[in-house]
């Protein structure tokens, strides 16, 4: 029900069709009198409506079995009252603003003039019991809405398995949006509390919770749309075999923990096998972003990302022009291997905002002015998230001290970053700038070195630093770790025949997700254009801010500061920026020491040559060898 121009009859339809139940428009079976006065102008009045209400009842009692669908204006509670008699209802108000639906009414060709609206508005009277939706969500989203609401069996739309903190924020996310969600965690030692913990924190008629397989299982509407939110590794093959018995062809499972991709290749195809669906999905975002919308990187089976996408839109943080957060990336492991790199890329934004903090610890910034000094910097180009989360960190007291001075310098990691070292080295790529912040995380662990150092890192004395200067080389060592990290997914994609779109990556990037920024937002509108390679860009941006790196570097080694990014951007940039390179003195030795044969620059490539380095005069033979 609703007024004229709502939307009814579109949802109406639609949602039969779901249902596989007759659809019909009440507006068909009003008397021609009726129609008449409306093509007129004319207000109905309460005597006009009567014998078309119990019309449209005789109608819908044909119907008490098998049921059907009515899109009815129905706007009165008494009106609903003569529809409905002793037929069960479950009403839907589709609820909009005035000017929405007369823009609407305006734009197509009905018998009930525009001008009429008003009056319906004044007749209106909302639903006391059913289901009020606003329509400027999609038809498609509506549907899954009411029927999220009204089927009694088998109603869960969506299921996930895990409660740790992210599998917990995703529930209470799915929950906020009204999908209705079944959680399943086990109830083994010490984890018996967490599904009634749950349920007594956040109690929803939309949120189930369970402890066995059947239960959660049998609470799913088929096809399945299964998230699981458990750590990596053999646990994941585990679940997969106890819930597997419970699977039916067509049904999906989509691992959103931190999956290696290879591993996800391996999954996707054993159970494609069996015509379960799977799916590789990054989540970012943390636990904030987990319950207010993470940015979510699926790969996998197409026909499951299809059958889950109205459900990971709703999930997800949107972009900047409103678009959710996620979309379809490729096949196989491709979402892991994305969310792979994404880390990759966050440990080496890390650890430029931590030797950032290095520099501004020598300089002559009072130590109470370090958060204001980094509030500062977030500001335009340079803003992010996580440059924004650190004036809280460095602010934070814990009595007279500041917090992070007391925490122990020595970085974990959960070994997304090896990952993307090996993965870069496995398809010979540089990630040199990754790299080094995995091996400054590596570095903060080693203790022997502790025991021979003497004193911190960084000369005592208070320096004068130019800020802007260090903010821009910070800028341009950034656009080289976003390079490396997306032409490593670019060198994977095409190995792999994945046909990754870098564009799709970034945007799902821009929001959601820990490495979020204007930087990112930047590249996206970069990669979507197109009329500038993503390469020419990087080292355009990196010509224009090397001095400042150099003087940067400069300062930080003149004052003995550890800055092992920072000096891998200022290499990585001067090796791109230059066209030729030492290999030349390579290629000889592995030809003198092991006659492993060079190619020449005045000969085609592919024709190698060996020479007698060690013969005299005119005595050096070339020999060509055909490879
Ligand atoms: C994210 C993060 C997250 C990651 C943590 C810890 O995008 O939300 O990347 O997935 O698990 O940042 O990673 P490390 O323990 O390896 O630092």
């Amino acid at each position: 029900m609703g007024v004229s121009g709502c939307g009814k009859s579109t949802v109406g339809s639609l949602l039969a069709k779901e249902l596989a139940v007759p659809f019909y428009d009440a507006d068909d079976f009003h008397p021609a009198v009726n129609i008449a006065k409306m093509k007129a102008g004319t207000p109905l009045t309460d005597k006009d409506r009567q014998p078309w209400l119990l019309s449209l009842h005789s109608l819908l009692a044909n119907h008490k079995q098998e049921g059907a669908v009515l899109a009815c204006s129905a706007l009165k509670e008494s009106y609903r009252k003569t529809l409905a008699g002793d037929i069960e209802v479950n009403w839907v108000y589709l609820q909009g603003e005035f000017a929405l639906i007369q823009a609407r009414m305006q734009e197509r060709a009905h018998f009930m003039p525009a001008s009429l609206l008003e009056s319906q508005f004044d007749t209106l009277e909302p639903l006391k019991s059913g289901l009020t939706l606003d329509i400027s969500d999609s038809p498609e989203l509506l549907v899954q809405k009411i029927r999220a609401r009204y089927e009694t069996e088998n109603t869960a739309q969506l299921g996930i398995v895990g409660m740790g903190v992210m599998g917990r924020s995703l529930a209470k996310n799915a929950v906020s949006k009204g999908i209705d969600t079944a959680v399943y965690n086990r109830a083994s030692e010490g984890e018996e509390h967490i599904i009634p913990q749950l349920l007594s924190d956040y109690p929803s008629p939309q949120l189930s919770g369970f402890t066995d397989w059947e239960g959660f299982m049998g609470k799913l509407r088929s096809p399945k749309v299964i998230l699981l939110m458990v750590p990596a590794g053999n646990i994941v093959d585990q679940i997969i075999a106890q819930m597997e018995p419970y699977l039916s062809p067509g049904d999906c499972i989509i691992d959103g923990g931190n999956t290696h991709y290879e591993d996800t290749e391996c999954r996707c195809s054993a159970l494609q096998q069996k015509n379960i669906g799977y799916l590789g999905m990054g989540v970012s975002g943390g636990e904030e972003g987990a319950l207010k919308g993470p940015a979510l990187m699926p790969g996998g089976n197409r026909a499951s990302f299809d059958l889950a996408a109205l459900l990971l839109q709703q999930l997800a943080a949107k972009d900047p022009k409103g678009e959710a957060c996620v979309g379809y990336l490729g096949d196989g492991g491709c979402g892991h291997l994305v969310k792979t790199v994404h880390n990759g890329i966050e440990y080496a934004e890390m650890q430029l905002l931590a030797e950032l903090y290095s520099f501004i610890s020598i300089s002559n910034v009072p130590r109470a002015e370090y958060g204001n000094t980094f509030a500062g910097f977030n500001k335009g180009l340079y803003s992010s998230y996580l440059l924004s989360i650190m004036p809280p960190i460095l602010n934070k007291k814990e009595d007279e001290a500041f917090l992070v001075d007391m925490i122990l310098d020595e970085a974990a990691h959960k070994g997304t970053g090896a990952w993307t070292a090996q993965t870069a080295l496995k398809y010979g790529q540089d990630a040199s700038i990754i790299i080094a912040a995995l091996n400054a995380r590596y570095h903060s662990t080693a203790g022997w070195f502790r025991q021979l150092a003497q004193g911190p890192s960084g000369k005592q004395d208070k320096i004068e630093i130019n800020l802007q200067r260090l903010l821009k080389a910070y800028q341009a060592a950034r656009v080289l770790n976003h390079l490396q990290g997306l032409r490593l997914i670019k060198e994977v994609s095409q190995a792999m025949d994945w046909k990754v779109n870098l564009a799709e990556v970034t945007r799902i990037w821009t929001n959601g997700c820990i490495i979020k920024s204007t930087l990112m937002e930047e590249l996206h509108e970069l990669l979507l254009e197109d009329s500038v390679s993503l390469e020419q860009w990087a080292i355009s941006a990196f010509n224009q801010a090397k001095e400042d790196l150099k003087y940067a570097l400069d300062l930080g080694i003149t004052n003995d500061l550890h800055l092992p990014v920072f000096s891998a951007a200022l290499q990585y940039g001067l090796g791109i920026n230059t066209a030729t390179t030492t290999a030349n003195i390579i290629q000889a030795q592995r030809d003198y020491f092991g006659a492993h044969t060079y190619e020449r620059i005045d000969r085609q490539r592919g024709e190698f040559f060996h020479t007698n380095w060690t013969g005299t005069g005119g005595d050096t033979a070339s020999t060509t060898y055909d490879v």
